[in-house]
């Protein structure tokens, strides 16, 4: 997919980039001139987007992170300085879920959920935007869902950290607007990577879903990456605090 946003010159760290959205995000910065910073637990991952972005000519900086861990965090941020001297835009799009009822879900396991998806989200969010209040400015976008204004069963740690993550983004946004600093979120609806595979995998199921979505298909990672493009662009300079669904038209009805 070709963007019509430029980059160059600018530095943007992208959480869970590995694989799936994050990767297509990481990859849509890189062709749009970007300096990237890429993070996830798993190294072999971000390695293999790393060197997808050097190959075409861009720069990567794969750093071993787990999110959850507070001196990762700090570690997460040094390492971006020291490469490139400035975080420009963060993209907060690591997460993790369980498909478990209310009846059955543990305690440990809501904590978990809540721990990455909004807790890390904040502290990194924290980390990164002193930064950008020294730089006079920057965007932070953060990947919440569908699922954060509705209720699926079994999914009720999940939509409950992305309810939080959808207000979280509009507290930064008032309380960092007069720093130049905006703060976004993008919703996507389904779409097509590991942590959706279970569904998808299935053809009649991957069909049924798709029979919802008005544009009468799941996403690819890539109609994702466009949103947050623009909303660390200058294009989008005046809006903050806001969520653009990136759903195919499921949220109209
Ligand atoms: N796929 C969908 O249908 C869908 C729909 C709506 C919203 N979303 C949202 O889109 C975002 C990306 O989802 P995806 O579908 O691309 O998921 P995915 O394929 O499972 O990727 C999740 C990424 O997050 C990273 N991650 C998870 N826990 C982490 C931790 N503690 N520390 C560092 N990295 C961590 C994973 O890397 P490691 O495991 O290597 O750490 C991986 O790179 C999420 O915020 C998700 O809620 C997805």
């Amino acid at each position: 997919m070709s963007y019509v946003f430029n980059f160059q010159g600018r530095t943007v760290m992208v959480t869970g980039s590995g694989r799936g959205i994050g990767r297509a995000i990481a990859l849509g910065f890189a062709a749009s001139g970007a300096n990237v910073v890429l993070c996830g637990r798993t190294k072999e991952q971000i390695d293999a987007v790393a060197d997808e972005i050097r190959n075409q000519g861009g720069k990567a900086l794969p750093v071993v992170t787990d999110l959850t861990v507070h001196d990762q965090l700090e570690n997460l941020v040094k390492a971006a300085m020291d490469e490139f001297g400035k975080i420009d835009i963060l993209v907060n799009n690591a997460a993790r879920s369980f498909l478990r009822s209310l009846l059955d879900l543990r305690e440990d396991g809501w904590d978990k959920v809540f721990d990455t998806n909004v807790k890390s989200v904040w502290l990194l969010s924290r980390l990164v935007a002193k930064h950008m209040i020294e730089q006079k400015g920057g965007k932070i976008i953060n990947i919440t869902t569908l699922g954060a204004d509705k209720a699926e069963a079994g999914m009720a740690a999940y939509g409950c950290s992305k309810a939080a993550l959808k207000m979280l983004t509009r507290c930064m946004a008032r309380e960092w607007a007069c720093h130049g600093i905006n703060v976004n979120a993008v919703a996507p609806g389904f779409t097509r990577t590991d942590f959706s595979k279970p569904l998808w995998s299935n053809e009649d199921i991957a069909k049924h879903i798709a029979s919802f979505i008005p544009k009468g298909r799941i996403a690819e990672p890539e109609d994702v990456a466009g949103a947050v493009l623009f909303l660390a662009s200058d294009a989008s300079d005046y809006i903050t605090g806001d969520t653009i669904y990136v759903d195919g038209g499921t949220s109209t009805s």
